[in-house]
Protein backbone atom coordinates (compact mmCIF):
# COMPACT_ATOMS: atom_id res chain seq x y z
CA UNK A 1 0.00 0.00 0.00
CA UNK A 2 1.45 3.37 -0.96
CA UNK A 3 0.60 6.35 1.12
CA UNK A 4 -0.33 9.43 -0.85
CA UNK A 5 0.85 12.97 0.72
CA UNK A 6 -1.72 15.83 -0.35
CA UNK A 7 -0.54 18.76 0.09
CA UNK A 8 -2.99 21.05 1.88
CA UNK A 9 -3.74 24.53 -0.23
CA UNK A 10 -2.40 27.78 2.49
CA UNK A 11 -6.49 29.24 1.67
CA UNK A 12 -7.77 25.52 2.81
CA UNK A 13 -9.96 27.24 6.03
CA UNK A 14 -11.78 29.82 3.98
CA UNK A 15 -12.28 27.67 1.71
CA UNK A 16 -13.17 24.57 2.79
CA UNK A 17 -16.75 24.51 2.73
CA UNK A 18 -16.29 24.04 -1.31
CA UNK A 19 -13.58 20.95 -0.48
CA UNK A 20 -16.41 19.51 1.50
CA UNK A 21 -18.94 20.39 -0.77
CA UNK A 22 -17.01 18.73 -3.16
CA UNK A 23 -16.41 15.65 -1.61
CA UNK A 24 -19.85 15.42 -0.87
CA UNK A 25 -21.06 15.53 -4.29
CA UNK A 26 -18.25 13.51 -5.98
CA UNK A 27 -19.67 10.16 -4.34
CA UNK A 28 -20.85 8.09 -6.94
CA UNK A 29 -24.30 8.69 -5.46
CA UNK A 30 -24.68 12.16 -6.93
CA UNK A 31 -22.74 12.31 -10.36
CA UNK A 32 -25.89 11.32 -11.91
CA UNK A 33 -27.02 8.72 -14.83
CA UNK A 34 -27.68 8.81 -18.53
CA UNK A 35 -31.43 9.01 -18.60
CA UNK A 36 -32.73 12.87 -18.15
CA UNK A 37 -35.48 11.53 -15.20
CA UNK A 38 -34.00 10.12 -12.12
CA UNK A 39 -35.28 6.65 -11.36
CA UNK A 40 -36.79 4.99 -8.55
CA UNK A 41 -34.05 5.70 -6.08
CA UNK A 42 -34.55 8.25 -3.55
CA UNK A 43 -31.02 8.17 -2.70
CA UNK A 44 -29.51 9.12 -6.03
CA UNK A 45 -29.70 12.43 -7.58
CA UNK A 46 -27.08 14.52 -9.39
CA UNK A 47 -25.39 17.27 -7.88
CA UNK A 48 -23.38 18.10 -11.11
CA UNK A 49 -19.80 18.44 -9.27
CA UNK A 50 -18.26 19.70 -12.60
CA UNK A 51 -20.98 22.63 -12.12
CA UNK A 52 -20.63 22.71 -8.31
CA UNK A 53 -16.43 23.37 -8.75
CA UNK A 54 -17.16 26.53 -10.34
CA UNK A 55 -18.89 27.72 -7.42
CA UNK A 56 -17.24 30.27 -5.16
CA UNK A 57 -18.35 29.15 -1.26
CA UNK A 58 -16.08 32.22 -0.20
CA UNK A 59 -18.39 34.79 -1.04
CA UNK A 60 -21.58 33.92 0.79
CA UNK A 61 -25.69 34.39 -1.63
CA UNK A 62 -26.95 38.16 -1.40
CA UNK A 63 -30.60 39.21 -1.59
CA UNK A 64 -30.45 39.06 -4.85
CA UNK A 65 -28.79 35.97 -5.95
CA UNK A 66 -31.38 33.40 -5.23
CA UNK A 67 -31.98 32.71 -8.97
CA UNK A 68 -27.89 32.32 -10.03
CA UNK A 69 -26.01 29.00 -10.53
CA UNK A 70 -23.88 29.29 -7.50
CA UNK A 71 -27.68 29.30 -5.32
CA UNK A 72 -29.04 26.29 -7.46
CA UNK A 73 -25.96 24.17 -6.74
CA UNK A 74 -25.57 24.82 -2.62
CA UNK A 75 -29.76 24.44 -2.68
CA UNK A 76 -29.17 20.95 -4.12
CA UNK A 77 -26.84 20.21 -1.31
CA UNK A 78 -28.66 21.49 0.98
CA UNK A 79 -31.90 19.71 0.30
CA UNK A 80 -29.95 16.43 0.01
CA UNK A 81 -28.22 16.85 3.49
CA UNK A 82 -31.78 17.68 5.23
CA UNK A 83 -33.39 14.56 3.29
CA UNK A 84 -30.78 12.32 4.26
CA UNK A 85 -32.07 13.33 7.57
CA UNK A 86 -35.52 12.25 6.85
CA UNK A 87 -36.52 8.73 6.21
CA UNK A 88 -36.48 7.51 2.56
CA UNK A 89 -37.08 4.00 1.05
CA UNK A 90 -38.42 3.30 -1.94
CA UNK A 91 -42.15 1.96 -2.54
CA UNK A 92 -41.23 -0.79 -4.61
CA UNK A 93 -38.40 -2.09 -1.34
CA UNK A 94 -34.80 -1.86 -1.44
CA UNK A 95 -33.83 -4.96 -3.05
CA UNK A 96 -30.76 -4.07 -5.26
CA UNK A 97 -30.77 -0.69 -3.64
CA UNK A 98 -29.06 -1.68 0.01
CA UNK A 99 -25.53 -0.17 -1.17
CA UNK A 100 -27.35 3.11 -1.85
CA UNK A 101 -29.01 3.12 1.17
CA UNK A 102 -25.82 2.38 2.84
CA UNK A 103 -24.13 4.51 1.57
CA UNK A 104 -26.98 7.87 1.85
CA UNK A 105 -27.14 7.55 5.16
CA UNK A 106 -23.73 6.25 6.03
CA UNK A 107 -20.95 7.25 8.40
CA UNK A 108 -18.57 8.77 5.80
CA UNK A 109 -21.24 10.79 4.14
CA UNK A 110 -23.17 11.66 7.24
CA UNK A 111 -19.54 12.88 8.78
CA UNK A 112 -19.51 15.08 5.66
CA UNK A 113 -23.04 16.37 5.75
CA UNK A 114 -22.70 17.41 9.44
CA UNK A 115 -19.04 19.55 9.14
CA UNK A 116 -20.90 20.88 6.49
CA UNK A 117 -24.33 22.14 7.00
CA UNK A 118 -23.78 24.86 9.65
CA UNK A 119 -21.34 26.65 6.96
CA UNK A 120 -23.68 25.87 3.86
CA UNK A 121 -26.57 27.15 5.59
CA UNK A 122 -25.05 30.01 6.54
CA UNK A 123 -24.11 30.41 2.60
CA UNK A 124 -27.19 30.27 1.49
CA UNK A 125 -29.62 31.79 4.21
CA UNK A 126 -26.98 34.38 5.73
CA UNK A 127 -28.45 37.22 3.52
CA UNK A 128 -32.42 36.82 5.23
CA UNK A 129 -30.69 39.15 8.10
CA UNK A 130 -29.88 41.78 5.52
CA UNK A 131 -32.97 41.46 3.81
CA UNK A 132 -35.38 41.27 6.69
CA UNK A 133 -35.42 44.25 8.99
CA UNK A 134 -38.11 44.04 12.02
CA UNK A 135 -37.97 47.14 14.14
CA UNK A 136 -40.25 49.18 16.00
CA UNK A 137 -42.85 48.03 18.59
CA UNK A 138 -43.71 44.96 18.34
CA UNK A 139 -46.65 43.70 20.38
CA UNK A 140 -49.12 41.10 19.87
CA UNK A 141 -51.54 43.69 18.32
CA UNK A 142 -48.59 44.95 15.85
CA UNK A 143 -48.22 41.38 14.59
CA UNK A 144 -51.50 40.72 14.19
CA UNK A 145 -51.97 43.79 11.71
CA UNK A 146 -48.86 42.95 9.73
CA UNK A 147 -50.00 39.41 9.65
CA UNK A 148 -53.40 40.42 8.40
CA UNK A 149 -51.98 42.58 5.79
CA UNK A 150 -49.12 40.79 4.31
CA UNK A 151 -52.17 37.61 3.65
CA UNK A 152 -54.33 39.83 2.31
CA UNK A 153 -51.98 40.99 0.15
CA UNK A 154 -51.03 37.56 -0.59
CA UNK A 155 -54.96 36.78 -1.15
CA UNK A 156 -55.78 39.56 -3.18
CA UNK A 157 -52.34 39.57 -5.73
CA UNK A 158 -51.72 37.47 -8.67
CA UNK A 159 -49.48 34.57 -8.98
CA UNK A 160 -46.41 34.86 -11.46
CA UNK A 161 -46.24 31.16 -11.53
CA UNK A 162 -49.74 31.02 -12.89
CA UNK A 163 -49.38 33.86 -15.38
CA UNK A 164 -46.89 32.62 -17.29
CA UNK A 165 -48.82 29.38 -17.28
CA UNK A 166 -52.01 30.81 -18.50
CA UNK A 167 -50.22 32.95 -21.15
CA UNK A 168 -47.54 29.89 -22.35
CA UNK A 169 -47.82 28.79 -25.75
CA UNK A 170 -47.42 25.15 -24.63
CA UNK A 171 -49.47 26.03 -21.09
CA UNK A 172 -49.67 21.81 -20.56
CA UNK A 173 -45.82 21.89 -20.23
CA UNK A 174 -46.04 25.15 -18.06
CA UNK A 175 -48.21 23.57 -16.06
CA UNK A 176 -46.13 20.58 -16.01
CA UNK A 177 -43.01 22.61 -15.07
CA UNK A 178 -45.24 24.00 -12.04
CA UNK A 179 -46.52 20.63 -10.37
CA UNK A 180 -42.54 19.79 -10.58
CA UNK A 181 -41.65 22.52 -8.48
CA UNK A 182 -44.39 21.20 -6.29
CA UNK A 183 -43.42 17.71 -6.14
CA UNK A 184 -40.29 18.83 -4.08
CA UNK A 185 -42.12 19.24 -0.79
CA UNK A 186 -45.70 17.62 -2.33
CA UNK A 187 -43.50 14.16 -2.24
CA UNK A 188 -42.24 14.50 1.36
CA UNK A 189 -44.84 17.16 2.84
CA UNK A 190 -44.88 18.41 6.34
CA UNK A 191 -41.46 16.69 6.75
CA UNK A 192 -39.68 19.70 8.17
CA UNK A 193 -42.75 20.22 10.01
CA UNK A 194 -42.11 16.89 11.99
CA UNK A 195 -38.60 17.93 13.72
CA UNK A 196 -41.31 21.09 16.02
CA UNK A 197 -42.99 18.48 17.61
CA UNK A 198 -40.71 17.14 19.76
CA UNK A 199 -40.30 18.73 23.32
CA UNK A 200 -42.76 20.56 26.15
CA UNK A 201 -44.35 23.77 24.87
CA UNK A 202 -47.95 23.59 25.79
CA UNK A 203 -51.24 24.06 24.00
CA UNK A 204 -49.38 25.71 21.08
CA UNK A 205 -47.49 22.18 20.77
CA UNK A 206 -50.87 20.26 20.31
CA UNK A 207 -52.28 22.88 17.45
CA UNK A 208 -49.42 21.97 15.53
CA UNK A 209 -49.55 18.19 15.89
CA UNK A 210 -53.12 18.56 14.93
CA UNK A 211 -52.12 20.56 11.57
CA UNK A 212 -49.63 17.84 11.18
CA UNK A 213 -51.66 14.39 11.45
CA UNK A 214 -53.91 16.96 8.79
CA UNK A 215 -51.10 16.29 6.81
CA UNK A 216 -50.60 12.54 7.55
CA UNK A 217 -53.95 11.83 6.75
CA UNK A 218 -55.01 11.18 10.10
CA UNK A 219 -52.90 8.30 9.70
CA UNK A 220 -54.44 6.58 6.94
CA UNK A 221 -51.93 6.20 3.95
CA UNK A 222 -54.53 7.17 1.16
CA UNK A 223 -55.76 10.18 2.45
CA UNK A 224 -51.88 11.44 3.28
CA UNK A 225 -50.96 14.68 1.32
CA UNK A 226 -48.36 13.21 -0.65
CA UNK A 227 -50.56 10.32 -1.64
CA UNK A 228 -52.86 12.29 -3.12
CA UNK A 229 -50.34 14.78 -4.33
CA UNK A 230 -49.19 11.81 -6.63
CA UNK A 231 -52.58 11.25 -7.69
CA UNK A 232 -52.29 14.48 -9.04
CA UNK A 233 -49.40 13.72 -10.89
CA UNK A 234 -49.92 10.42 -12.04
CA UNK A 235 -53.45 11.65 -13.81
CA UNK A 236 -50.84 13.87 -15.98
CA UNK A 237 -49.23 10.54 -16.74
CA UNK A 238 -45.92 11.95 -14.50
CA UNK A 239 -43.88 9.82 -12.30
CA UNK A 240 -44.40 10.04 -8.54
CA UNK A 241 -41.16 8.89 -6.90
CA UNK A 242 -38.65 10.95 -4.66
CA UNK A 243 -37.08 12.53 -7.23
CA UNK A 244 -37.74 11.86 -10.22
CA UNK A 245 -37.45 15.35 -11.40
CA UNK A 246 -34.57 16.13 -9.20
CA UNK A 247 -32.71 17.65 -11.96
CA UNK A 248 -35.59 20.28 -12.54
CA UNK A 249 -36.35 21.19 -9.29
CA UNK A 250 -35.88 25.52 -9.81
CA UNK A 251 -33.31 27.44 -7.07
CA UNK A 252 -36.08 29.18 -5.99
CA UNK A 253 -37.95 26.62 -5.08
CA UNK A 254 -35.35 24.45 -3.51
CA UNK A 255 -34.87 27.94 -1.26
CA UNK A 256 -38.71 27.60 -0.10
CA UNK A 257 -38.61 23.92 0.97
CA UNK A 258 -34.62 24.22 2.23
CA UNK A 259 -35.95 27.49 4.68
CA UNK A 260 -38.38 25.48 6.35
CA UNK A 261 -35.76 22.90 6.91
CA UNK A 262 -33.58 25.09 8.18
CA UNK A 263 -35.41 26.87 10.73
CA UNK A 264 -37.13 23.46 12.28
CA UNK A 265 -33.20 21.70 13.04
CA UNK A 266 -32.10 24.51 15.31
CA UNK A 267 -35.13 25.01 17.73
CA UNK A 268 -33.15 28.59 18.27
CA UNK A 269 -35.47 29.63 15.36
CA UNK A 270 -38.55 27.87 16.30
CA UNK A 271 -40.63 31.69 16.93
CA UNK A 272 -39.04 31.82 13.08
CA UNK A 273 -40.72 28.94 12.11
CA UNK A 274 -43.99 29.87 13.95
CA UNK A 275 -43.96 32.89 11.92
CA UNK A 276 -43.23 31.05 8.66
CA UNK A 277 -45.54 27.77 9.09
CA UNK A 278 -48.49 30.20 9.94
CA UNK A 279 -47.93 32.47 7.07
CA UNK A 280 -47.45 29.47 4.72
CA UNK A 281 -50.57 27.65 6.02
CA UNK A 282 -52.80 30.98 5.89
CA UNK A 283 -51.72 31.60 2.27
CA UNK A 284 -51.97 27.97 0.67
CA UNK A 285 -55.99 27.92 0.38
CA UNK A 286 -56.36 31.29 -1.76
CA UNK A 287 -53.14 30.08 -3.78
CA UNK A 288 -54.32 26.65 -4.09
CA UNK A 289 -57.97 27.92 -5.14
CA UNK A 290 -56.42 30.10 -7.99
CA UNK A 291 -54.30 26.65 -9.18
CA UNK A 292 -57.49 25.11 -9.48
CA UNK A 293 -59.05 27.92 -11.74
CA UNK A 294 -55.66 27.68 -13.93
CA UNK A 295 -55.25 23.82 -14.42
CA UNK A 296 -59.62 23.31 -14.88
CA UNK A 297 -59.38 25.83 -17.77
CA UNK A 298 -56.08 24.24 -19.41
CA UNK A 299 -57.19 20.52 -18.92
CA UNK A 300 -60.75 20.03 -17.92
CA UNK A 301 -61.42 17.44 -16.00
CA UNK A 302 -58.07 15.47 -17.49
CA UNK A 303 -56.13 16.36 -14.45
CA UNK A 304 -56.71 14.77 -10.64
CA UNK A 305 -57.09 18.03 -8.75
CA UNK A 306 -57.89 16.46 -5.46
CA UNK A 307 -54.96 17.63 -3.56
CA UNK A 308 -55.58 20.92 -4.64
CA UNK A 309 -58.97 20.85 -3.51
CA UNK A 310 -57.82 19.44 -0.42
CA UNK A 311 -55.68 22.61 0.82
CA UNK A 312 -58.12 24.87 -0.63
CA UNK A 313 -60.43 23.24 1.99
CA UNK A 314 -58.11 22.35 4.93
CA UNK A 315 -55.89 25.19 4.71
CA UNK A 316 -58.02 27.53 5.66
CA UNK A 317 -58.72 26.06 9.34
CA UNK A 318 -54.89 25.38 9.39
CA UNK A 319 -54.55 28.94 8.49
CA UNK A 320 -57.10 29.46 11.46
CA UNK A 321 -55.27 27.08 14.04
CA UNK A 322 -51.71 28.75 13.48
CA UNK A 323 -52.51 32.21 13.65
CA UNK A 324 -54.75 32.02 16.49
CA UNK A 325 -53.59 28.63 18.44
CA UNK A 326 -49.82 28.88 17.35
CA UNK A 327 -48.26 32.88 16.14
CA UNK A 328 -51.22 35.11 18.90
CA UNK A 329 -50.85 32.89 21.64
CA UNK A 330 -46.84 32.04 21.54
CA UNK A 331 -46.85 36.25 21.70
CA UNK A 332 -49.37 35.90 23.76
CA UNK A 333 -47.52 33.57 26.10
CA UNK A 334 -44.17 34.30 26.14
CA UNK A 335 -44.35 38.01 25.58
CA UNK A 336 -42.92 40.65 23.38
CA UNK A 337 -39.64 39.69 23.27
CA UNK A 338 -40.22 37.07 20.67
CA UNK A 339 -42.66 39.12 18.67
CA UNK A 340 -39.58 40.07 15.99
CA UNK A 341 -38.77 36.20 15.72
CA UNK A 342 -42.23 35.69 14.77
CA UNK A 343 -42.54 38.91 12.57
CA UNK A 344 -39.45 37.77 10.91
CA UNK A 345 -40.44 34.30 10.17
CA UNK A 346 -43.64 35.84 8.77
CA UNK A 347 -41.52 38.19 6.35
CA UNK A 348 -39.07 35.61 5.34
CA UNK A 349 -41.62 33.15 4.63
CA UNK A 350 -43.17 35.82 2.34
CA UNK A 351 -40.34 36.82 0.88
CA UNK A 352 -38.85 33.64 -0.44
CA UNK A 353 -42.17 32.18 -1.31
CA UNK A 354 -41.91 35.38 -3.86
CA UNK A 355 -38.70 33.53 -5.09
CA UNK A 356 -40.78 30.09 -5.92
CA UNK A 357 -43.43 32.23 -7.48
CA UNK A 358 -40.90 34.68 -9.97
CA UNK A 359 -38.22 31.73 -10.41
CA UNK A 360 -40.74 29.14 -11.80
CA UNK A 361 -42.23 32.19 -13.86
CA UNK A 362 -39.39 32.87 -15.60
CA UNK A 363 -38.31 29.47 -16.20
CA UNK A 364 -41.70 28.69 -17.94
CA UNK A 365 -41.15 31.73 -20.10
CA UNK A 366 -37.90 31.26 -21.00
CA UNK A 367 -38.99 26.83 -21.44
CA UNK A 368 -41.79 28.19 -23.56
CA UNK A 369 -40.01 30.80 -26.26
CA UNK A 370 -36.59 28.92 -27.36
CA UNK A 371 -37.33 29.76 -30.82
CA UNK A 372 -36.71 33.52 -29.83
CA UNK A 373 -33.74 32.49 -27.16
CA UNK A 374 -32.39 30.81 -30.97
CA UNK A 375 -32.40 34.35 -32.57
CA UNK A 376 -31.17 36.27 -29.30
CA UNK A 377 -28.38 33.60 -29.69
CA UNK A 378 -27.57 34.27 -33.34
CA UNK A 379 -27.71 37.73 -32.55
CA UNK A 380 -25.67 38.01 -29.40
CA UNK A 381 -22.08 39.45 -29.60
CA UNK A 382 -19.57 37.08 -27.42
CA UNK A 383 -16.60 38.33 -25.16
CA UNK A 384 -13.80 36.78 -23.81
CA UNK A 385 -13.02 33.39 -24.17
CA UNK A 386 -15.31 30.75 -24.47
CA UNK A 387 -15.69 27.52 -22.17
CA UNK A 388 -16.02 24.23 -24.33
CA UNK A 389 -17.48 21.78 -23.07
CA UNK A 390 -17.79 17.87 -24.85
CA UNK A 391 -20.68 15.33 -24.12
CA UNK A 392 -20.89 12.40 -25.37
CA UNK A 393 -24.16 9.75 -25.51
CA UNK A 394 -23.18 8.10 -22.33
CA UNK A 395 -22.58 11.35 -20.30
CA UNK A 396 -24.81 11.61 -17.17
CA UNK A 397 -27.22 13.90 -17.41
CA UNK A 398 -28.02 17.10 -15.75
CA UNK A 399 -29.33 20.87 -15.28
CA UNK A 400 -27.23 23.71 -14.58
CA UNK A 401 -27.74 27.65 -15.00
CA UNK A 402 -25.35 30.34 -15.05
CA UNK A 403 -24.58 33.10 -12.62
CA UNK A 404 -24.20 35.31 -15.84
CA UNK A 405 -26.36 35.62 -19.70
CA UNK A 406 -24.37 32.91 -21.51
CA UNK A 407 -24.65 31.98 -25.38
CA UNK A 408 -24.22 28.50 -26.41
CA UNK A 409 -23.04 27.26 -29.49
CA UNK A 410 -23.24 23.83 -30.94
CA UNK A 411 -19.81 22.94 -32.89
CA UNK A 412 -20.21 19.82 -33.61
CA UNK A 413 -22.96 16.63 -33.50
CA UNK A 414 -26.36 16.88 -32.40
CA UNK A 415 -27.74 17.56 -29.04
CA UNK A 416 -30.94 17.89 -27.16
CA UNK A 417 -31.46 20.82 -25.34
CA UNK A 418 -33.55 20.34 -22.30
CA UNK A 419 -35.39 23.29 -20.39
CA UNK A 420 -38.48 21.53 -18.76
CA UNK A 421 -39.52 17.91 -17.48
CA UNK A 422 -41.99 16.93 -19.75
CA UNK A 423 -41.31 19.20 -23.04
CA UNK A 424 -40.16 18.25 -25.97
CA UNK A 425 -36.50 18.77 -26.21
CA UNK A 426 -34.62 21.23 -29.19
CA UNK A 427 -32.51 19.75 -31.42
CA UNK A 428 -29.50 21.70 -32.22
CA UNK A 429 -27.39 20.87 -35.03
CA UNK A 430 -24.10 22.05 -35.48
CA UNK A 431 -23.98 26.12 -35.77
CA UNK A 432 -27.22 26.36 -33.91
CA UNK A 433 -26.95 28.92 -31.11
CA UNK A 434 -29.70 29.87 -27.74
CA UNK A 435 -28.91 32.49 -25.45
CA UNK A 436 -29.21 31.11 -22.09
CA UNK A 437 -30.13 34.06 -19.93
CA UNK A 438 -29.20 34.37 -16.25
CA UNK A 439 -30.36 31.52 -14.13
CA UNK A 440 -32.09 29.35 -16.36
CA UNK A 441 -31.73 25.90 -16.06
CA UNK A 442 -31.14 24.09 -19.18
CA UNK A 443 -29.28 20.67 -19.98
CA UNK A 444 -27.21 18.96 -22.40
CA UNK A 445 -27.79 15.45 -24.08
CA UNK A 446 -26.10 14.58 -26.78
CA UNK A 447 -27.94 12.85 -29.95
CA UNK A 448 -24.70 11.57 -32.03
CA UNK A 449 -22.22 9.75 -30.41
CA UNK A 450 -20.20 13.10 -29.00
CA UNK A 451 -21.19 16.65 -29.21
CA UNK A 452 -19.50 19.54 -28.33
CA UNK A 453 -20.28 22.83 -27.57
CA UNK A 454 -19.24 26.42 -26.17
CA UNK A 455 -20.37 28.85 -24.04
CA UNK A 456 -19.97 32.39 -24.78
CA UNK A 457 -20.43 35.27 -21.79
CA UNK A 458 -22.18 38.22 -23.75
CA UNK A 459 -20.13 40.54 -21.45
CA UNK A 460 -23.96 42.23 -20.03
CA UNK A 461 -24.76 41.55 -16.75
FE1 LIG B 1 -50.80 19.63 3.09
FE1 LIG C 1 -51.83 22.55 5.76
Amino acid sequence: MTMQHVSVPADAGIDSLSMRALSFARNPLFTGDVPVLHGPNPYRRMLVPDALAEVDFTRPLGAGDWPTHRSLAAHRLLGTFYEAETVLLPEQGLTGLRGDFDAFYGEELRRLREGTLSDLERFAFGCLSDEVDVSGTCTTDVLEAYFQHVTTESEQGESPALNAIAAARRPEVAADTYLVQLALDGLTEASAMSRNLAGAYGPEQSALFKIFIDEFGYGVYETKHTTIFAKMLRSRAMATHVHAYWNFYLSGPLATNNYYYYLSRDHAKFFRYAGAVTYAEAVFAPAFVKMIKTYREIFGDDVDLHYCDEHAHIDEHHGRITRDQVLLALAERHGPGVVPELMRGIAEARLIGGWFEEDTAAQIRWADDIPHHRELGAAAEHAGEPQYVVRTAESPFGTRSHDREAVLVLERGEADLVTSATGEPERLVRGDAVLIPAGRVYGVSAVSPECRYLLHDTARP
